[in-house]
C-alpha cells in the first residue's frame, strides 16, 4: 500500500516538474512568488498598497473594480488603511445617488465605479477569472502545485508585450506573449516607472506589475487569509481527532485481541 502511495507521489512530481505549462492555445505565464503563495502565505500590507496606488494611477482610466466595497480597503488582512485615509480616498471617486438625483463625492460604503471604457472588463475578480496554469494533459497537477496562476497571469500580461502591433478592422492589436490570443486590444499600460511610490519601492515594470497582481489578487479574494486560516484549524483538529480515535480503537479491541491470540 505504502509503496503504491509513494510510486504515485514520486509520478505525480515529476510529471508537474515537466514544464508544461501553457495558458490556453499561445499564452505563456511566468511563476512568481507572492507573499500569500502557500499554506501559510499572507497578503503583503505594503504591496497592496502600493498595487492600489498602481491601479488608481493607471489602470482605473480604463478598467473598474465594481464589486469591491471602498470600506474592505481598512479591512485586516487587505491594505489595511486607515478608516480617514479611506474616506480620503474614496472622495477621488463619484457616484450617481438615486436619492439626490445627482452626483456626489463617494464615501466608504460605495463600491469602487464600474469600467470607464466599454471594452475593457472589470478587474475585480479578474485574478479568479483567469488560470495561468494548466495540468499536462488536462490533469491539474500543475495547478496543484503552483496554485491556479490568475495573479501571475495577470503579471505575465503586463510584462509579456513584445512591442509588435497590428490594425484590424479598425482597431489596433498588441502582441502579448501570456494572452492566449497572444494578440490583445489593451495597449501596453505599464513601461516601468509609470508610479512614484511614497515609500521609494522599487518602481520598474517588474516590481510595478506584481504589486498591482497582488492588490487584484486580493480585490478578488480579500477573505483569503480567513480561508486559509479556517483550513488550518481544520486540519490540526483531523489529525488530533485521528489519532484520538485510533487510541481508543486499540483500546476497546486490546482484551478481546489478546483473548484469541492466547
Ligand atoms: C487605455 C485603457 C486601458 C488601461 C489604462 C488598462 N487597460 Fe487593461 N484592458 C483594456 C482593454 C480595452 C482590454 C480588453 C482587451 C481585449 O479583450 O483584447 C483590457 C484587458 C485587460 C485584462 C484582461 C485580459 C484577458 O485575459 O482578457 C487585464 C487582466 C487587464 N486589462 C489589466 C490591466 C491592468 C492591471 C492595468 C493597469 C496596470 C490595465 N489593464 C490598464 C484597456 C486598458
Amino acid at each position: 500500500m505504502f509503496k503504491t502511495v509513494a510510486i504515485s507521489a514520486v509520478t505525480a512530481l515529476a510529471l508537474s516538474t515537466g514544464g508544461a505549462f501553457a495558458a490556453g492555445e499561445g499564452g505563456h505565464t511566468k511563476d512568481v512568488d507572492f507573499s500569500f503563495e502557500g499554506p501559510f502565505g499572507s497578503f503583503d500590507q505594503f504591496q497592496l498598497q502600493r498595487g492600489l496606488q498602481v491601479y488608481t494611477e493607471i489602470c482605473s482610466s480604463c478598467h473598474g473594480l465594481q464589486y469591491v466595497p471602498l470600506r474592505t480597503l481598512s479591512d485586516p488582512g487587505g491594505p489595511q488603511f486607515s478608516d480617514a485615509e479611506v474616506r480620503a480616498y474614496a472622495e477621488n471617486y463619484e457616484v450617481f445617488d438615486e436619492e439626490l438625483d445627482d452626483f456626489r463625492a463617494a464615501t466608504p460604503v460605495d463600491h469602487f465605479p464600474g469600467s470607464n471604457l466599454e471594452n475593457a472588463p472589470d478587474l475585480s475578480l479578474m485574478a479568479k477569472a483567469r488560470a495561468g496554469f494548466h495540468g499536462p494533459a488536462g490533469t491539474g497537477i500543475n495547478q496543484l502545485v503552483k496554485g491556479m496562476g490568475g495573479p501571475e497571469y495577470i503579471y505575465s500580461l503586463l510584462t509579456g508585450y513584445t512591442g509588435e502591433t497590428k490594425e484590424e478592422a479598425g482597431t489596433t492589436l498588441y502582441e502579448n506573449e501570456a494572452h492566449p490570443g497572444t494578440w490583445i486590444a489593451m495597449a501596453p499600460p505599464l513601461y516601468g516607472e509609470d508610479v512614484e511610490y511614497a515609500d521609494g519601492h522599487e518602481n520598474d515594470l517588474s516590481a510595478i506589475a506584481k504589486d498591482v497582481s497582488a492588490f487584484l489578487m486580493w480585490t478578488a479574494e480579500p477573505k483569503m487569509m480567513d480561508r486559509k486560516q479556517a483550513g488550518l484549524t481544520g486540519v490540526i483538529f483531523l489529525t488530533l481527532l485521528s489519532v484520538l480515535l485510533y487510541l481508543t480503537n486499540k483500546r476497546i479491541w486490546k482484551p478481546i485481541k489478546k483473548k484469541y491470540e492466547s
